[in-house]
């Protein structure tokens, strides 16, 4: 009796292990159970692959120039189909690249791609905004969206650089 009720403890204890590591019990051919451990696809492949960046990134930036709070910063983008198809492109290998996928990007990095622009917080949250906007279009899941965030978020830091007059710590007392 006493084995019995150990070895029932080390089962549930096992199982819930088992269950909090993300491994799920399955039979094979014979009806054998066994352990394999559910493993994600890359947030590349759960956004649906380049094809499917291509069109977000169409409908993203034309969500963008009609934003009248942020498309005077890309009225010269969008008046010059050539550098249109550029920032697109580059746009697509970032996400792609960002996302896993097997993309390179070859454009600026993101503090030389937006210096001098005076891009404020509240730009970059209404761009963001419209990001979300386009990607909830496109029925992209909360998750995917969670994380593709995520990945360009941390660029925030580069591209906003007008933080309202603020003084930087380093710069009070002038020089
Ligand atoms: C996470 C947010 C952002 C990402 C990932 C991003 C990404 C990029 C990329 C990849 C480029 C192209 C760089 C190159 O061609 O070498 C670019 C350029 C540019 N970005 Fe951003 N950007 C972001 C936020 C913003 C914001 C908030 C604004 C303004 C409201 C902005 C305005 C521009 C403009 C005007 C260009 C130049 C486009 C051109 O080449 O004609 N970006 N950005």
């Amino acid at each position: 009796m006493r084995r019995i009720l150990t070895l029932a403890v080390i089962l549930v204890a096992f199982m819930v292990v088992s269950l909090s590591a993300g491994v799920v019990m399955a039979k094979d051919s014979t009806g054998k159970p066994m352990t394999m451990m559910m493993k994600k696809k890359p947030l590349y492949d759960r956004l649906g692959q380049k094809k499917a960046i291509v069109a977000v990134v169409d409908a993203f930036v034309a969500q963008v120039a009609g934003d009248k709070r942020i498309n005077k910063f890309f009225a010269k983008t969008a008046s010059d189909p050539k550098r249109l198809a550029k920032f697109k492109m580059h746009l697509v290998d970032l996400i792609c690249a960002g996302a896993g996928g097997p993309c390179k990007y070859t454009g600026k990095d993101m503090k030389t791609a937006h210096a001098g622009m005076g891009i404020k917080t509240a730009d970059f949250n209404a761009l963001v905004e419209d990001l979300v906007s386009t990607l909830n279009k496109f029925k992209v899941g909360k998750e995917e969206q969670k994380e593709l965030l995520g990945i360009l978020g941390p660029m925030k830091k580069d591209i906003v650089e007008n933080t309202g007059g603020r003084v930087p710590m380093t710069q009070k007392g002038g020089y």
